[in-house]
């Protein structure tokens, strides 16, 4: 498969597997965590999802496309396992949806590190709330979903906690 090719399906399964949890939460309140603001992509997609004011981003830079960029009480800006203690602290229980984008080039990196924040999702993420990710996280009590049709397996993971 190109690169070219590759990239069009992650992307796919990303705005995907948004747009399917985002139907399964209608009516529910809560926030909803972007975790990587990269280039702005999944952010924007989100804001259109679930509006601003309830979206809150983590990143260790803003890079994003200038019509992307979160206000300065929704950016958390460093490295999120500095940022979340605190954030943990203010919002415990509070979000209805967790999506991680965080993943680089090294696997066993990104999944140590998605592991890592898991500790910390587990207690953001409210009970019946959605934790979708680019990485496989295996957390007792959070349950597989499974992807919209055409998404293939191991290419995003949809978890809800129960
Ligand atoms: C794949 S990009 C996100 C792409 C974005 N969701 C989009 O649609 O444009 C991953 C982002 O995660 C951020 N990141 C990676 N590790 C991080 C860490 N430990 N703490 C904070 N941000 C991190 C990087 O700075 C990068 O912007």
């Amino acid at each position: 498969m190109s690169r070219l090719d590759s990239f069009i399906r992650r992307v796919s399964a990303q705005r995907d597997c948004l747009n399917m949890v985002s139907k399964e939460m209608q009516g529910r309140t809560g926030i909803v965590l972007e975790f990587g603001l990269g280039n702005g992509r999944t952010y924007d997609h989100l804001r259109s999802l679930f509006g601003p004011e309830d979206i809150y981003v983590f990143d260790r830079q803003v890079n994003a496309h200038p019509d992307c960029i979160p206000d300065d009480d929704h950016m958390i800006l460093g490295d999120v396992l500095q940022t979340l203690p605190a954030f943990v602290d203010r919002f415990e229980g509070r979000a209805k949806l967790a999506h991680c984008d965080i993943g680089t080039g090294d696997k066993e990196a990104s999944i140590a590190l998605a592991m890592k924040m898991s500790v910390y999702l587990n207690k953001l993420v409210q009970t019946g709330g959605y934790i979708v990710s680019d990485q496989d996280i295996q957390v007792d009590g959070w349950v597989v979903q499974p992807l919209p049709e055409g998404v293939k397996p191991g290419r995003y993971f949809i978890y809800q906690k129960t």
